[in-house]
């Protein structure tokens, strides 16, 4: 019998990535940036999806469907609607945006075509919060979870929360834009002088030399918090619908001071002030997840989307939260998107069914599902590159302290809490 292969692709806004399913079933997945050294590549993810066709021993004829994260054309009518809301402001933006949108991203059928030559098959494209949720609840260990995905922006929704049982999943409220938990961190990880959707995790890690100092402020000033979770951003602090940074002067004048520059030395006051964004980000996570259990009743939580990559706001769940289990996805940021549009058209639109892995395990495969490379092919780079001493690190046979084992999707800070099944509450 023919197998069913579907292409699941994240591209064109940050960490593009692809991922393979073979009836279902992951048989690989890459993020673009571990083939291009490009951290968080938004580049069509080419040698990702080479590499999964090659672990399949399959030519893009013989997909049976491919799939996009998100809907490009929802997303431009939400950035069209931004600027006519506040224009004339916002047109240097508009300027610099606007081109980029008219030449490539309104093309995203085009491109993907171009990229998989031979492919004349649909390409179907699933709503940025719907692909997190998939890639939250279908590979988890739960016959049934609540799904809560919280990240910076998709085409109009910032966060979402829903119901997953068996094959599908329902998404029952959303928080939109320019209301963002992820935007509101983002702003002050370009506050604190670090790359925004890449040093915010840099951000997090700064918080426990600080004191939460600012915390006051914060909620006074900048966010209007409801008991549910769900909040209003004041947007006269922020520079995201009409600039080309994150934060304005009004900003600077509430926290009295310019943006640190990147890569000058690290003051107590960037430390205070991500100790006290961190703690309002867990509040406010709190806040939603002790929502989604009593609209939901259940147990198991599913959690995916940039925010979910905060991992000591994820320990606060795991300890403080309502749910019995949490189980966060691997790749919880853009790249699962690539995995989650792929699982929704195996169980959605294929409407086929779903098995949960026995034993408490996930569906993730350690989320080990990348390129791997023989102990001796590391070892002769390693020599190549003459950055380190093979014989004091290596030894014939032994792994030593380097990894032979495939790269993993998604990142690493999840292995501290990440257990089977899913993740016990203490
Ligand atoms: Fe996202």
């Amino acid at each position: 019998m023919a197998h069913s292969y579907i292409l699941g692709i994240s591209a064109f806004y940050h960490d593009s990535a692809a991922c393979l399913l073979k009836d279902g079933e992951i048989v690989a997945a890459a993020q673009e940036e571990r083939f291009t050294r490009k951290k968080g590549d938004a580049s069509f993810p080419k040698h990702a999806v080479e590499y999964c066709l090659q672990v399949a021993g399959i030519r893009p004829s013989e997909l049976a469907h491919v799939g996009f994260y998100d809907k490009p054309l929802l997303k431009f009518e939400r950035i069209l609607e931004t600027y006519l809301g506040v224009a004339p402001k916002g047109f240097p933006s508009f300027r610099m945006a606007g081109p980029l949108w008219m030449k490539e991203k309104l093309f995203t059928d085009r491109d993907i075509r171009r990229g998989l030559d031979g492919y004349e098959g649909p390409i179907l494209y699933a709503e940025h919060h719907e692909s997190h949720a998939a890639s939250a609840f279908f590979p988890s260990p739960f016959e049934d979870a609540a799904i809560l995905t919280v990240d910076g922006v998709g085409e109009w929704a910032t966060a979402a929360w829903g119901v997953g049982h068996g094959n599908d999943f329902e998404l029952l409220k959303e928080m939109h834009w320019p209301d963002s938990l992820g935007l509101l961190y983002s702003a002050f990880t370009y506050y604190t002088g670090f790359k925004v959707n890449s040093g915010e995790y840099k951000v997090m890690g700064l918080a426990p030399y600080g004191e939460p100092k600012y915390v006051d402020v914060i909620y006074n000033e900048l966010v209007n918090l409801r008991e549910d979770g769900s909040f209003e951003l004041n947007q006269q602090y922020f520079n995201y619908l009409t600039g080309l940074t994150m934060t304005n002067g009004a900003f600077d004048k509430l926290f009295e001071g310019r943006p640190r520059v990147p890569e000058s030395k690290l003051t107590q006051r960037e430390m205070d002030l991500a100790r006290s964004i961190q703690v309002v980000c867990e509040e406010i996570m709190l806040r939603m997840a002790r929502t989604v259990h009593r609209e939901t009743g259940m147990k198991n939580l599913c959690l995916a989307g940039g925010v979910a990559l905060n991992c000591v706001a994820n320990g606060r769940l795991l300890r403080e939260g309502a749910f019995d289990h949490l189980w966060i996805q691997p790749a919880a940021g853009d790249a699962g998107g690539a995995l989650g549009v792929a699982q929704l058209i195996w169980h959605r639109y294929n409407r086929a069914p779903r098995t949960v892995t026995s034993g408490g395990g996930d569906g993730m495969k350690g989320a080990y599902l990348g390129p791997e490379f023989s102990a001796s092919s590391a070892a002769a780079c390693c020599v190549r590159s003459r950055n380190c001493s093979p014989k004091k690190r290596w030894s014939a046979g032994s792994t030593g302290e380097w990894s032979s084992d495939p790269a993993r999707l998604g990142r690493a800070v999840f292995s501290a809490i990440r257990g089977a099944p899913g993740c016990r509450r203490r």
